[in-house]
């Protein structure tokens, strides 16, 4: 698997295609093979790029904390490596949509166009920190797995829960590789995230967002009022999906993002 060196580590990425960057970016506490169903079934549309963030899956840790603007900072120094300098379409899901907008918020040159799935332009409310603080005593105490056990049913929709237990352990399996120091400094980033609802209603950029109707971690009403405060945003709602709805609805979702990178770059 490629590998770059940044300033303090070494990360590991895909890249597959040519011609317009297309950058995916994944959500806590997963890695990158969240993008499977996407990397070579978007290569024909696009040159895809999919980083390990910092300490996940084949990412080497690092030093620096895991603040949305430093794992934004990676995605940059990445792309520099890869001698990638033109505009680009970034695709973040839920912590990845935060660095996404931590991307806009200081490069917005930089972005063709924003793919923000699963996420929410909100600051964490102080009961949402409190929460976040219990969770890394948990991990501190306890370690990775009742983290992990108790996110899992809520990533997923019930149908899928229920009835496909390929993406329970797709999902499973990628968590389960995170380190628990991984996860406690991903929480400590989370919790310190700035809001970006300004950033976001003040932005030109095109923006595409894709959400699962039945997504329990960022409940579908966000979605609806993000798109309201976007100029011109656009909206696609998956049908039995949830938070992970890209690994429940491959298809629907690539060809969301195959229209939308045609209809920018067609116009
Ligand atoms: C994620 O899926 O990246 C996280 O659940 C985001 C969050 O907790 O805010």
């Amino acid at each position: 698997m490629p590998t770059v060196k940044l300033s303090d580590l070494n990360i590991c990425f895909e890249q597959h295609g040519s011609g317009t960057p297309l950058l995916f970016i994944h959500g806590y506490p997963l890695h990158r093979q969240l993008w499977k169903s996407q990397w070579t079934a978007l290569a024909d549309a696009a040159q895809v790029i999919v980083p390990d963030l910092r300490g996940h899956g084949e990412s080497e840790p690092g030093v620096a904390p895991h603040t949305m603007q430093n794992l934004a900072q990676d995605c940059f120094d990445l792309l520099e490596k890869l001698g990638i300098s033109a505009p680009l379409f970034v695709c973040g899901l839920s912590m990845g949509g935060y660095i996404a907008m931590a991307m806009l918020r200081t490069h917005p040159e930089r972005i063709a166009g924003l793919i923000l799935t699963a996420t929410r332009s909100a600051a964490d409310t102080p009961e949402v920190k409190a929460n976040r603080d219990k969770s890394i005593l948990l991990a501190q105490t306890q370690g990775a797995k009742p983290i992990i056990d108790n996110m899992l049913p809520r990533l997923i929709s019930p149908k899928s829960l229920a009835s496909r237990p390929e993406i329970v352990q797709t999902a499973q399996a990628i968590m389960s590789s995170i380190s628990v120091n991984t996860i406690i400094k991903d929480l400590l980033g989370l919790k310190e995230r700035p809001d970006s609802t300004s950033l976001l209603a003040a932005s030109t950029q095109p923006t595409l967002i894709i959400h699962g109707v039945d997504d329990q971690i960022v409940p579908l009403a966000e979605a609806q009022a993000l798109q309201q405060i976007i100029p011109d945003a656009q909206l696609t709602m998956l049908p039995d999906a949830g938070h992970l709805l890209n690994l429940e609805q491959p298809g629907l979702f690539n060809a969301a993002i195959r229209q939308f990178i045609q209809r920018i770059s067609n116009e």
